[in-house]
């Protein structure tokens, strides 16, 4: 990342003159609790050793003058007329300003370079990691007192109003409070956290990118949430005090929505279940249990494929190639669905081979090159 962090640099100084600031925010991973977060279960992510380098600095004036080194295109706008437009970068940027002037928080224009290493449209969060440098730079350099949490809230709103991605909270939350070596454990109902200890030493883990993106992804994402609205609301009708998902047993979701919509149940099924499986899952993590919590990542998987129905032959293949090696403890489809990466929990020593026979069969079925990313737990969004 150091080499994306001078061509950042060099790049804005070449533009715009000295940087008053560079900030470097990370990717993140998802070690399971798939679609729990916007039905206020548990999830389980981690910060990435791969990010996004913004330098900025402010103007005196109204203009917003903006470069990404990645799609090589400028943008040039003025803050006070905000606008979403063709350029999917700029507007991750454009969001976060809206939403802090909707908030009462009047930015100044500014110029600002953006590149780095997240593969974008792989699952990795490269969009919530621009939305958090971002929210992280304006706040630092305006000196508006956010704390970390209401930073990640307004960056989540960015993306669901400016954007129009009804996200959940946890790729902003990964990005800003990720620490080295440290998987977190966010209750998404109370925003309480914890952290558990995940060193990798003997094992990997390892992200094969399908280097697919299916175009319905995120219509088909909402879809999903408003499934689990129906199931919530059908579930109130029985049992008033229900606000989510998180609110019931799979007892109950059998009783109530078995008879019913069998889309609706299924996709609820699957949430409930899911979000025991992330707290199973903490426990066999708490007593180093990585061959229960890799069983636990393989039913994941099976549950967003069939029930929740988010997967697609390219990742479904993915994970069969891994569960057919007895050597592999876990693997699943990670993030949002419809393409993206699997993640894989693995010797490190049996990467190396792995890779290759994976990407080989991999490519011989869909003619297709897939990407191998090992990752490193690392630091949030912060001042490199
Ligand atoms: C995307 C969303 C997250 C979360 C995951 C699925 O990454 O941005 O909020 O819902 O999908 O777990």
């Amino acid at each position: 990342m150091r080499e994306q962090q001078a061509m950042v640099a060099a790049c804005y100084h070449e533009r715009f003159g000295q940087q008053e600031l560079m900030v470097a925010s990370p990717g993140r991973i998802n070690l399971i609790g798939e679609h729990t977060d916007y039905n206020g279960g548990f999830v389980l992510p981690a910060a990435i050793d791969k990010g996004i380098y913004v330098a900025v600095s402010l103007r005196d004036d109204q203009e917003i003058h903006m470069y990404s080194t990645d799609f090589q295109e400028t943008y040039q706008g003025s803050i006070e007329a905000i606008e979403k437009g063709s350029q999917s970068w700029a507007n991750y940027v454009l969001g976060v300003i809206d939403v802090l002037q909707k908030e009462g928080y009047g930015c100044k224009g500014f110029n600002l370079v953006i590149g780095g290493d997240i593969p974008i449209g792989a699952g990795l969060s490269s969009s919530a990691a621009v939305e958090c440098a971002v929210i992280f730079a304006m706040n630092h350099l305006h000196g508006f007192g956010l704390s970390k949490m209401r930073m990640v809230q307004l960056a989540q709103r960015a993306e669901n109003e400016f954007i129009g991605m009804k996200c959940g909270i946890m790729d902003q939350f990964a990005n800003m409070f990720g620490l080295e070596e440290q998987v977190i454990q966010l209750d998404c109902r109370s925003l309480e956290y914890k952290y558990f200890p995940f060193i990798q030493q003997e094992y990997a883990l390892l992200l094969m990118n399908t280097n697919i993106k299916h175009s319905l992804a995120d219509s088909e994402y909402n879809l999903r949430r408003q499934d689990c609205e129906q199931g919530v609301a059908v579930l109130q009708k029985s049992l008033p005090q229900v606000q989510s998902l998180r609110d019931v047993t799979i007892a109950e979701v059998d009783a109530l929505l078995s008879g019913g919509d069998q889309q609706v149940y299924r996709r609820c099924s699957y949430v409930v279940k899911e979000i025991a499986r992330v707290e199973a899952a903490c426990a066999a993590l708490l007593r180093n249990d990585l061959m229960a919590f890799g069983q636990m990542m393989y039913a994941t998987h099976e549950g967003l494929s069939r029930d929740y129905e988010v997967s697609c032959k390219e990742l479904d293949y993915l994970v069969e190639l891994a569960a057919a090696r007895s050597y592999v403890l876990g693997a699943r489809m990670m993030g949002g669905g419809f393409g993206g990466c699997t993640i894989n929990l693995l010797p490190a020593s049996q990467v190396p081979v792995f890779i290759e026979q994976v990407s080989a069969a991999y490519t011989q079925r869909f003619n297709l090159q897939p990407e191998a990313y090992p990752v490193n737990i690392s630091t949030g969004t912060s001042i490199p």
